[in-house]
């Protein structure tokens, strides 16, 4: 079942901010912390600098043999261990929405190998997909991760390898936000 979650940056929350990149486009205002809500939550109040929303939803791409392989790998948020996150915010632009779905897959998989990539690095890092272009949102994606410090360097060599692909040609805004559990 999808579902909306609400990323709120401010001072608030139990993870902290250790590094924000402005990776490409517009940057994001810094923040201190970033607090995680269930459901869609307009600008409460003071100290809140900005939301950035999503939802969770179907697979758009993946194969059956992949999700198979997801299901069976992807660990769940929150383990004990996993004292580190990313909230990486990105938007696509004009050119990859106009392509037809399976032009899209074609750039995401047989040419940037995003899904055979990403499989490699499970189940140390955790991860969590919300989608925002269809509630007017500033980025297309919200995506989050949670890994122990132990896989931070793998972690960016991920994000590194993702970021030299095709697919990546088509993100026009980017925000890495590193965090650590406070
Ligand atoms: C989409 C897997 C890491 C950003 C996807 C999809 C899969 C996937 C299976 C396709 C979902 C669908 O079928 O609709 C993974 C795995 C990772 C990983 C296993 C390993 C941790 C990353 C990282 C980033 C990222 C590090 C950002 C830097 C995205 C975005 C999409 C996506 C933005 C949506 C693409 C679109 O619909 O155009 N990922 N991914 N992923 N992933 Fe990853």
């Amino acid at each position: 079942m999808s579902k909306i979650v609400s990323f709120v940056g401010g001072v608030q929350g139990p993870w902290k901010v250790v590094r924000i990149e402005n990776v490409v486009g517009k940057p994001l205002e810094p923040v201190e912390k970033i607090q995680i809500v269930d459901g869609s939550i307009e600008i409460p109040s003071f100290n809140t600098n900005w939301i950035l929303r999503g939802v969770t939803s179907n697979l758009r791409y993946t194969t059956s043999q992949e999700k198979e392989h997801l299901n069976k790998h992807s660990p769940t948020l929150g383990r004990k261990e996993d004292t580190c996150a990313a909230l990486i915010p990105i938007k696509k632009s004009v050119e990859w929405w106009e392509l037809a779905q399976d032009e899209r897959r074609e750039i995401l998989e047989e040419q940037s190998q995003h899904i055979k990539l990403g499989l490699r690095y499970l189940p140390a890092i955790a991860r969590r997909l919300h989608h925002s272009r269809d509630l007017g949102e500033p980025f297309d994606f919200v995506t989050w991760f949670e890994y122990s410090p132990d896989y931070s360097r793998e972690f960016e060599e991920l994000v590194s390898s993702l970021r030299t692909t095709l697919e990546w040609k088509y993100v026009e805004r980017e925000v890495d936000i590193r965090l650590v559990l406070d």
